[in-house]
């Protein structure tokens, strides 16, 4: 070898040995920059962002009582499709459809107050806080507003650059879905038969409109709901094909239609339960006994409301470098 090939061999071997090195600590780095979810992410960062979500939810809350049911139902249908990204914020595109013009986000409310939550948010610390983390925190502080349990829930989620509206129907299941794919569905994300039963009790606040309904009164009366409910039912949804702009709906819970608490399973116990899924949990033999034990106890419900609220939060997160952090929560940020 002469010594121009030893040179250049040497040089070679060395630019090898410090990739080597470069990629070893590429990948350390990448570990330290992504702690995944933790307790309190924006520490640093931002460490009043929990404080201006809490304080803006507390705000919106004493303005439009319902903006609390809204948080709570984000939680379900963003986290519950593939990922907890925000993607469920998204407005449509020329290119893409949006989640919630999907007929399984029928009825879904409030978007517009997510934004004034994001830009008190912003005025703070822009660029920081993502809409992701913003959608779990609101729902974490909506259910303490409700008068449910307070949920310590973690943070540094980012938020996914594309609506999941095509793959919707694959995770969410329909008013009318059997008891078998729900079962299904939720143990999928790790979530139990009574994390599913203690999640269903979120239909002890809010509504549901006629169209999600009518299908149990018209041409004839689902035999199985109890007549003194029947009656009501039918007061307000007096037409089998309802009007789509009137806006006409039950209340989920009469008794306590403000409140999250266990009058829910009280009420599916009593065959009060509005749409098929929450009759099928009270009669389906797998669901039935955590049913009457979270009718019994409001304790036992909040316990497993809260661990199952915990796994759905945590579902399948963009951390570290993945995503972005949206600067508007209905629009991914332009790339330049
Ligand atoms: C099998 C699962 C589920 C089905 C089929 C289902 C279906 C529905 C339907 C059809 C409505 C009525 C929408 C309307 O007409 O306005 C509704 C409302 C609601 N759902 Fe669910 N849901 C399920 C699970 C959940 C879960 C797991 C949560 C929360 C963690 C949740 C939270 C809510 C809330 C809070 C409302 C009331 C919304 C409002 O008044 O604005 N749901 N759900
Ligand atoms: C569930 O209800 C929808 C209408 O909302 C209907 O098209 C569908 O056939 C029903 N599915 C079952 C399994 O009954």
């Amino acid at each position: 070898m002469g010594s121009k090939a030893l040179f250049f061999f040497a040089l070679l071997s060395f630019s090898a040995l410090s990739c080597l090195i470069k990629t070893s600590s590429a990948s350390d780095n990448q570990n330290e920059q992504d702690p995944g979810l933790v307790m309190n992410f924006y520490k640093d960062s931002c460490p009043q962002a929990e404080d201006i979500i809490k304080e803006q939810v507390r705000l919106l809350y004493k303005r439009h009582k319902n903006t609390a049911f809204s948080w709570l139902r984000n939680i379900f249908h963003d986290c519950a499709v593939q990922s907890c990204d925000a993607s469920l914020l998204l407005d449509s595109t020329r290119r893409s459809l949006s989640e919630k013009e999907m007929d399984r986000s029928f009825g879904m409310r409030n978007f517009r107050y997510i934004e004034t939550i994001k830009e008190a948010v912003e005025r703070e610390c822009p660029g920081v806080v993502s809409c992701s983390d913003i959608l779990v925190l609101s729902a974490r502080d909506g259910i303490a507003s409700l008068g449910g349990p307070y949920i310590p829930l973690k943070t540094g989620r980012r938020d996914g650059r594309r609506s999941r509206a095509e793959i919707l129907e694959q995770y969410l299941p329909d008013h009318n879905e059997s008891m078998s794919v729900v079962l299904d569905r939720f143990a999928s994300m790790g979530i139990d038969t009574p994390g599913l039963v203690a999640l269903l009790g979120s239909h002890s606040v809010g509504r549901t409109h006629c169209v999600k309904l009518v299908h149990r009164l018209y041409p004839e009366v689902d035999p199985a709901l109890n007549p003194d409910h029947v009656e009501h039912m039918l007061y307000k949804c007096p037409d089998s094909i309802p009007d789509p702009k009137a806006v006409q709906y039950v209340r989920n819970d009469r008794g306590t239609p403000m409140i999250l608490d266990n009058n829910y399973y009280r009420n599916i116990l009593d065959n009060k339960g509005l749409l098929q899924v929450d009759h099928q949990l009270a009669t389906d033999k797998r669901t039935k006994p955590y049913v009457k034990k979270m009718a019994k106890s409001q304790a036992y419900f909040f316990k497993e409301f809260s661990r199952a609220i915990k796994i759905l939060s945590e579902n399948n997160p963009l951390t570290g470098t993945k995503g972005e952090i949206r600067k508007q929560c209905n629009l991914v940020n332009k790339l330049h």
